[in-house]
């Protein structure tokens, strides 16, 4: 999942976001290098989820770039982007309750022909998914649910990771836990975008971060930089 031609793994250019004939996002821009993590922080409404869900291809979007790896993916519908290398872990669980881990697991393996993880590297990464494998997605308590679902989406090999509120609903040691694990998968050359009401969580892992505003990037900077009380203050207190 390395750099293949130096490009930024994501780049995101002029991004606007429409639901019907309401514009919600309004010329974002950011990119996400492989080994970085980005997070993209706001108010609730701001326009984080928007954000995700026109670069994925879920909500209708105008955008005058958007790139994965360097290639332009604009024309490719939904399913086709995330064959490109954009995965999306969305807020709240999506695993399959009634069947089990690895079933759970099974169903995204072998879509197009990336390198990168196999069942058996997500059970490394997971020992816990290993131990569940047999358990059925609804048994699984929070934690180890956001686990599996992070584990679906790298089995699906993507160039970039995107969590819409990873840490929503789970308790602080898990949080952590699962903040340290998006962090190695960094480290070993994923891209990773991850919104978050939590900005705590997001800061303390993230490289660079970025404050929307009413559909507009406020401010963009390094996590350190956004951790200054100022910062906070001015683009998250309500
Ligand atoms: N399905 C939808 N239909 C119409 N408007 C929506 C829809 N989803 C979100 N919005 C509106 O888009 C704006 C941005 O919402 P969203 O992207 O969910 O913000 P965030 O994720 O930052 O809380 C809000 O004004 C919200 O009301
Ligand atoms: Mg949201």
């Amino acid at each position: 999942m390395g750099a293949s031609n130096g490009a930024a793994a994501l780049e995101v250019t002029g991004l606007e976001a429409f639901y019907g004939k309401s514009q919600v996002v309004f010329g974002v821009g950011f990119s996400v290098n492989h080994g970085e993590i980005v997070t993209l922080l706001g108010r609730n409404g701001a326009g984080k989820t928007s954000t995700l869900g026109a670069i994925t291809g879920v909500v209708t979007s105008k955008a005058t770039g958007l790139r994965v790896d360097g290639h332009d993916v604009r024309h490719l519908p939904s399913f086709k982007r995330s064959r490109s290398g954009i995965a999306m872990v969305p807020s709240g669980s999506r695993a399959f309750p009634n069947l089990t881990v690895h079933e759970n697991l099974s169903m995204v393996r072998g879509q197009g022909s990336r390198e990168g993880w196999g069942i058996d590297d997500a059970y490394d990464f997971f020992p816990k998914l290993g131990e569940l494998k047999d358990s059925q997605g609804g048994q699984l308590s929070g934690g180890e649910r956001q686990m599996l679902a992070i584990a679906r989406a790298m089995v699906a090999r993507p160039t970039v990771l995107m969590l819409d509120e990873p840490s929503e609903g789970l308790a602080p040691l898990i949080v952590a836990h699962i903040g340290k694990l998006l962090r190695q998968l960094a480290n070993d050359g994923l891209a990773v975008l991850l919104t978050e009401q939590n900005h705590r969580l997001a800061l303390a892992i993230a490289d660079r971060a970025c404050f929307i505003e009413k559909g507009e990037i406020a401010w963009s900077g390094s996590a350190k930089d956004a951790r200054s009380d100022e910062v906070i203050h001015r683009y998250l207190a309500v």
